[in-house]
């Protein structure tokens, strides 16, 4: 596969992906930087090994790319997800935690977040890939594609779980310094193809999302890119 402005990672397995991305987030964290995680079912594995690469976070600032609008503590939660993988696996708790109020309405999450975030320049910004293309809570053909002035703004979900979401627009996913992929499973391996080799395309998020100014990187499984060429 010939990726389009993105420097590939592949690797054997699931762990050995969790670990490539565990090594940035740990030495991201050390190095006091702006984190941006994200949700879903892939990163669990790869925030546990940060934990144990690094179990002191005071210096970084933690963020994250989507939210599911619930509570806190609803096994929804991405940033749930987080404290159960990473910060409830560490000694010294993130110095900086900016989390998206999945509690609030996702209009007034959105804007306190955005808020909370302009002048703030991201540096490791993590993402999944749905395997519709989707990346944050950006779906394919989604109105907030197009966004150019909002940083964050509330989305509806087109794939499970059917909760409303905040999440980055585009110019705030662009923005961050440097961009990793996480892909597992050999089920988005057209979606690899599509948004990582294939030209830019609203109906594949993905394929909009590169650093304007930095790098882009996707860590995946060998078995993630079997059906690309
Ligand atoms: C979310 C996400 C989302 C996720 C992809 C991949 O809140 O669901 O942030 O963009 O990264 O859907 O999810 P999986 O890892 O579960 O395949």
């Amino acid at each position: 596969m010939k990726a389009r402005d993105v420097q590939l990672i592949v690797v054997d397995d699931e762990d050995a992906a969790a670990r490539r991305v565990a090594e940035l987030l740990a030495e991201s964290s050390r190095e006091g930087k702006e984190i941006v995680l994200t949700g879903g079912r892939t990163p669990g594995l790869a925030y546990e090994v940060a934990a144990e690469l690094e179990p002191d976070w005071s210096r970084a600032g933690v963020w994250w790319g989507d939210e599911r609008c619930v509570p806190p503590d609803d096994e929804l939660s991405n940033f749930g997800l987080a404290r159960r993988t990473l910060f409830d696996r560490l000694e010294a708790q993130p110095g900086r935690v900016h989390r998206i109020r999945g509690e609030d309405h996702p209009a007034v999450a959105a804007a306190s977040y955005e808020r909370e975030l302009k002048g703030t320049t991201l540096d490791l910004l993590l993402l999944g890939l749905g395997p519709d293309g989707h990346v944050a809570s950006l779906f394919p053909n989604a109105p907030g594609l197009a966004e150019t002035e909002r940083l964050a703004i509330p989305a509806e979900p087109k794939l499970e779980p059917f909760v409303e979401r905040v999440t980055l627009t585009p110019p705030a996913l662009r923005a961050a310094r440097r961009i990793v992929f996480l892909v597992t499973g050999d089920e988005k391996a057209q979606a690899v193809a599509n948004a990582l080799a294939g030209r830019p395309d609203p109906a594949v998020p993905g394929s909009l999302i590169r650093s304007e100014s930095g790098e882009t990187l996707a860590t995946m499984c060998s078995r993630s890119i079997a059906l690309s060429n």
